[in-house]
């Protein structure tokens, strides 16, 4: 039982959350605890940040989950679009297994959230095309076909009126500019024209802080994609991180058993 408790943390430019989770069913065993990330978002900082959080939670297991918000591949970070250039090449497993002293695996923050809507929120079960958009300080993508993740597909960065679509239409440029809700939920529909342009996707979910106010702009989104919030919000970056290191763990192991 222990070792379906893992910690899940989920990375972002302005906060590091993380919680407790039972992957066997995707419940959060404690609080959802939030610290600041630090700025600069170096990997010294913020894997001290990490630490800290990990402690505060006193967490005695031996495996972390996190989910990062830059490509990630196996297990460093290629991109760095809203932390330090400096994370470009380093690697999160071994800066955050250093600091924390106990074995990470680590996935792009929006894929991470993208696991926990599949195996246990509104994606559980949807057959097809299911992408998630994650809309905060960047817009984050995760795309399933059949309920198998394409990794770190990363459509925020698709190009748009000449710019970097979350240039266009994330939470930041929101505040930045002062849009209203109206005024910026039609930037982000255009953007979701483009994603049904692209993907025909079956279903289009959409994850982090403004999903919470999808209530404000749900009436000017209107493609032909069905459009739902996912419902675990807030929780779902930390619950996939944490459910795909218990995957990537019991693969390994019954590699070794072999
Ligand atoms: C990053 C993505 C990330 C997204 C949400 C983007 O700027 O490039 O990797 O998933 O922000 O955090």
């Amino acid at each position: 039982m222990q070792e379906q408790q893992i910690l899940g943390i989920d990375v972002g430019a302005s906060g590091i959350k993380g919680a407790i989770i039972d992957v066997s069913t995707g419940e959060l065993l404690t609080e959802r605890l939030r610290l600041e990330t630090p700025k600069p978002a170096t990997p010294d900082s913020m894997a001290e940040t990490v630490a800290e959080l990990t402690k505060a939670l006193d967490y005695k297991g031996n495996l972390i989950g996190v989910g990062f918000p830059a490509i990630v591949k196996n297990g460093k970070a290629q991109t760095a679009a809203n932390i330090d250039p400096s994370w470009i090449g380093a690697d999160i497993e071994a800066s955050f297994g250093k600091s924390t002293g106990k074995k990470v695996v680590a996935l792009n923050d929006a894929d991470a959230a993208g696991l926990a809507c599949v195996k246990f929120g509104v994606g559980k079960g949807v057959k097809g095309t299911l992408i998630l958009i994650t809309i905060g300080s960047g817009l984050g993508s995760a795309l399933f076909t059949n309920g198998r993740l394409v990794h770190n597909t990363e459509f925020g960065h698709i190009h748009m009126n000449g710019m970097i679509a979350e240039h266009y239409a994330s939470s930041n440029t929101r505040k930045k500019e002062d849009l209203s809700w109206e005024e910026w939920g039609a930037r982000f529909n255009e953007y979701l024209h483009h994603i049904e342009r692209i993907l025909s996707p079956d279903l289009i979910l959409l994850g982090g802080g403004a999903s919470k106010k999808f209530e404000l702009y749900d009436e000017v989104i209107d493609v032909n994609t069905a459009v739902k919030p996912a419902e675990l919000k807030n929780t779902a970056g930390s619950i996939g991180a944490a459910y795909y290191a218990w995957k990537v763990a019991q693969k390994k192991k019954k590699k070794k058993k072999k």
